[in-house]
């Protein structure tokens, strides 16, 4: 009984402190303690979903990894690197969770809110860089914010400790992809189209299905 409300107790502190922590992200819309119980009820699907979105992030770094602006950046390999490795590690963290309790990885998935985001991107010309790593942040800065949810929602104390890690994480990379944004385009136009993204990215959120997903919608 007395672990039992040191646990509670527990939670209870992280709530809190996760309704701290996101309320300063610049998200424009709030994902819901609920979300989080609801996403959670079928945690398998959840993790195979998860495995995905890390694989994509991973694979999205290694790519941004030879786009440098301009003739040469120094240090953006070398982030670009460290944010692959911070995925890839995610990745097998998730996919360990995931066989372990049964899940598998399939072979294919496909994320509405992903593709929609895509779309933002302006192509061709100096503002595809921009857009690739304002999307990236948005994507960062959502995921960030969901990890705090399920870190406080989740009862299963290994997943809530896996979703607590992340947060730190991801929260570090929704930084590094904004700043190196800064660095590729002049800072009042970065953050009028960083604005512009984030009122886009609550939209997108708005429309989409509930389930077991990171990127779901509220029901
Ligand atoms: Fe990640
Ligand atoms: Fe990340």
């Amino acid at each position: 009984m007395a672990g039992r409300e040191t646990h509670k107790n527990g939670s209870k502190y992280w709530r809190d402190s996760v309704n701290k922590g996101t309320e300063t992200l610049p998200l424009h819309s709030v994902t819901p303690f609920e979300w989080g119980r609801a996403a959670l009820a079928d945690p398998v699907a959840l993790l195979a979903d998860h495995a995905f979105l890390e694989k994509k992030a991973a694979a999205n770094a290694l790519d941004l990894m030879t786009r440098w602006p301009g003739e040469w950046t120094p240090g953006w390999v070398e982030t670009m690197t460290g944010v692959a490795r911070d995925e890839a590690s995610h990745l097998s963290q998730t996919v360990r969770l995931l066989t372990r309790r049964g899940g598998r990885m399939e072979r294919g998935h496909r994320s509405s809110y992903a593709k929609a985001l895509r779309l933002l991107v302006r192509k061709g010309g100096e503002d595809e860089l921009l857009d690739r790593l304002l999307v990236s942040a948005l994507i960062e800065v959502r995921s960030c914010e969901r990890f705090a949810v399920l870190a406080a929602a989740a009862e299963d104390s290994e997943l809530a400790l896996f979703y607590k890690t992340l947060f730190s994480s991801e929260m570090g990379h929704y930084k590094v992809f904004l700043r190196l944004a800064n660095q590729v385009a002049p800072s009042e136009i970065v953050e009028a189209r960083w604005q512009y993204m984030l009122a886009a990215e609550a939209r997108i959120m708005e429309q989409q299905a509930p389930g077991s997903r990171i990127h779901s919608g509220v029901s």
